[in-house]
C-alpha cells in the first residue's frame, strides 16, 4: 500500500481543516492511504488547534509575530514541512502571504472564498456578497508567488437567491469548501493521472 503524507496550515476557526481530516486522514483511496503527519497554526488561540486534537493530532504554533521577516517565517514552515517528507502541503485557511522562500521550495494548494481571479485577498467572501455577481463559488489552486494567483484546480459555483444575507452566502460557501478541499486532495494524491500532470506545476 502506498502511503501519501499531507501536511495542513491553518489560521483560526479550522472548519476546513476538520472536513479535510474527517475525509481523509487515515483513509484509503485507490489503494493510497493520505496520512496527515502535520499540522501547522500561526495563531495560539486557533480554535483548530481543539478540533485536531479530536483526531489525535497536536498542532504546531508557529507564530509569526515572532519573527523579524516573512521570509525568516516562511523559512521555519519550511523547515518543518521538510523534516517530514510531505507530498502535499494544504493551505485550509492559513492567513499569511507566503513569499518565494516557501513557494519556491513547496508543493502547496490553497482554498480561496471566490470564484478566482475575481476577489483575491482576506476579503473576498464580503468583497463578494457586496458586488453585483449572481454567483458566488470557490477555488483551489496551487500556491505560487502570486497572492491568490497560482494555477486553479477546482472551482464550484451556486448562485445567489433573491433574499440571501451575508451570512447565508458565507454558509453556502463552506459548505461548498468542505467538499471540494478533501476532494482536490484525493485527486492529486491518489489519480495517477492528474498526480503526473502536476508534477511540474
Ligand atoms: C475559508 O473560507 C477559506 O476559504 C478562507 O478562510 C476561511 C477559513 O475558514 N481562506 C482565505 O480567505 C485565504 N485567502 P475555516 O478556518 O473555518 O476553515
Amino acid at each position: 500500500m502506498f502511503v501519501k503524507k499531507i501536511a495542513i496550515l491553518f489560521s483560526s476557526n479550522g472548519s476546513n481543516l476538520e472536513a479535510l481530516l474527517k475525509k481523509v486522514h487515515n483513509k484509503i483511496f485507490n489503494g493510497v492511504k493520505i496520512e496527515c503527519v502535520l499540522l501547522i497554526c500561526n495563531k495560539k488561540d486557533a480554535f483548530g488547534i481543539q478540533r485536531a486534537k479530536k483526531f489525535g493530532l497536536e498542532t504546531k504554533i508557529i507564530e509569526h509575530t515572532k519573527f523579524n521577516s516573512r521570509e525568516e517565517f516562511d523559512a521555519q514552515l519550511v523547515k518543518e514541512i521538510k523534516a517530514k517528507d510531505v507530498d502535499l502541503v494544504v493551505l485550509a485557511g492559513f492567513m499569511r502571504i507566503l513569499t518565494n522562500t516557501f513557494t519556491s521550495q513547496i508543493k502547496a494548494i490553497n482554498l480561496h472564498p471566490s470564484i478566482l481571479p475575481l476577489f483575491k485577498g482576506s476579503n473576498a467572501i464580503k468583497d463578494s456578497f457586496f458586488s453585483d455577481m449572481q454567483v458566488g463559488g470557490v477555488s483551489v489552486h496551487y500556491v505560487s508567488d502570486e497572492l491568490d494567483g497560482g494555477k486553479i484546480i477546482k472551482q464550484r459555483t451556486f448562485e445567489r437567491n433573491k433574499n440571501m444575507t451575508l451570512q447565508d452566502w458565507e454558509d453556502e460557501i463552506h459548505k461548498i469548501e468542505h467538499e471540494i478541499l478533501p476532494l482536490c486532495v484525493i485527486e492529486i494524491l491518489t489519480i495517477d493521472k492528474i498526480y503526473i500532470k502536476d508534477e511540474n506545476v
